[in-house]
């Protein structure tokens, strides 16, 4: 069967038509443009609003990267388009056959290889700049990915051996510190990803990824578990808090000395009991300057693992539990320590509340949830909790969803 040759597009009626068609398109980018645009300024997770050089850089290569897609995109567009309307089959002629034509095979292998080249170069530069940074870095802070949570150790701070500080799914760094995160897991991979202070790194069992980066504004920075790690994966929400060196430095004292209660006895003064019924939990959690001390006599550089579970000093100054599942208050205490697997899903915290007959441990009762609850939310420095970052390092961002 032969082909009906078409035939050649003609009249200025056809061409206004194109443009015409193609109007809706350049409007549907235009919008999905500025909703993007919006986004991005609203929320903390935001992968476009860098607060440190080592974010900007990343920002600059996908900006670059962004805007020759883009070129390429509308080139190839408007390739497309003219071919179509110049092409049509309603017209008389059949376009010229280039079949073999070297100045056009020449020039289509040597654009892309141009394009990709410019994203090449700036991409390794960026890439080996990182890595050198990574060396020269000196505040050093270890993390440990476990399911589902994360624990942060302070190798290097004065007098660690004696009083180690160890934290759970909040990070705080003095602003300004030369900060390298050595990212460790001992069950699964994890990634650790805080978008507004770096790029996205795997926390890999057996190997030690590193982080690095300067944070100059202060303010709190959300990060979360981006490699899928098993059932509460969603659940693997962190903060990094970036204050001025005096507070960190505050910080750290407070965390080291026990939380005030009325009535420490004079004996125990340095002491602070903690309520018999936390005697369960001591199996593993850790509270520093308290009673409530289990394990641990020292910090052990790289062992993985050190906490079975969170370390709950200085709990009551924290918004959130469960890396982010419930807010930290009395009621979601109390839901959490009566419903834990409920509440979250997969969490290797056993249920101590519920009775045997059901599934749980029962080795709590309904007061001594209460009294847990309380006991917890007291644990706070004796000048009052830290004063709060701006979330993303301004004040203006919104924080409806944010943990
Ligand atoms: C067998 C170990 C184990 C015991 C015993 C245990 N927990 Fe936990 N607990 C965990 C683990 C693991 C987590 C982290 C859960 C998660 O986020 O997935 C946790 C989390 C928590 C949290 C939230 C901490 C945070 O950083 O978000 C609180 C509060 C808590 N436990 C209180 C208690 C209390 C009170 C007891 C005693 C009744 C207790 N736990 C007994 C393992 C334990």
């Amino acid at each position: 069967m032969r082909l009906r040759a078409p035939g050649r597009f003609s009249g200025r009626s056809g061409r206004r038509g194109g443009v015409a068609r193609a109007f809706p398109l350049v409007a549907l980018l235009a919008v999905v443009g500025l909703v993007l645009a919006g986004c991005g300024e609203a929320s903390p997770y935001s992968q476009i609003t860098p607060r440190t050089e080592k974010a900007s850089d990343i920002q600059w290569l996908y900006e670059l990267i962004f805007w020759l897609a883009a070129l390429v995109f509308v080139g190839v567009q408007a390739f497309i388009i003219y071919t179509v309307l110049r092409w049509r089959r309603r017209n008389e002629d059949r376009p010229e056959q280039i079949h073999g034509n070297r100045r056009l095979e020449l020039a289509w292998t040597i654009i892309p290889a141009v394009v990709l080249l410019a994203i090449f170069i700036p991409t390794a530069q960026v890439i080996f700049d990182h890595a050198a940074a990574e060396e020269e870095a000196d505040f050093v802070v270890d993390v440990y990915a476990k399911q589902w949570w994360w624990e942060f150790h302070y190798p290097d701070i004065p007098g660690v051996n004696e009083k180690p500080v160890i934290t759970a799914n909040e990070v705080r760094i003095p602003q300004g510190a030369d900060v390298v995160f050595n990212l460790r897991s001992n069950n699964v991979y994890h990634a650790f990803y805080v978008p507004q202070l770096s790029g996205k790194n795997d926390v890999v069992p057996g190997h030690n990824n590193k982080m690095q980066f300067v944070a100059d504004t202060p303010g709190e920075y959300f990060g979360e578990c981006t490699e899928y790690c098993g059932i509460a994966h969603a659940w693997m929400r962190f903060k990094v808090i970036v204050e001025p060196e005096e507070n960190f430095n505050a910080w750290v004292a407070a965390y080291r000395q026990p939380p005030p209660v009325a009535d420490a006895r004079p004996e125990t003064a340095d002491v602070v009991e903690a309520p018999a019924s936390f005697g369960t939990c001591l199996a593993c959690h850790n509270i520093s300057g308290t009673n409530a001390v289990a394990a641990q006599d020292g910090y052990q550089a790289n062992v993985l693992s050190q906490g079975a579970a969170p370390n709950l000093t200085l709990l009551g100054c924290r918004d959130h539990i469960g890396a982010g599942v419930l807010e930290n208050n009395r009621d979601n205490l109390i839901q959490w320590l009566k419903n834990t697997k409920e509440v979250k899903s997969g969490t290797y915290m056993p249920n101590y509340y519920q009775p045997a007959e059901q599934g749980g441990l029962g080795a709590i009762n309904d007061q001594q949830v209460e009294e847990l609850a309380d006991y917890l939310l007291s644990l706070k420095p004796a000048g009052g909790c830290p004063p709060e970052q701006p979330v993303g390092g301004t004040a203006d961002v919104s924080l409806s969803d944010a943990p």
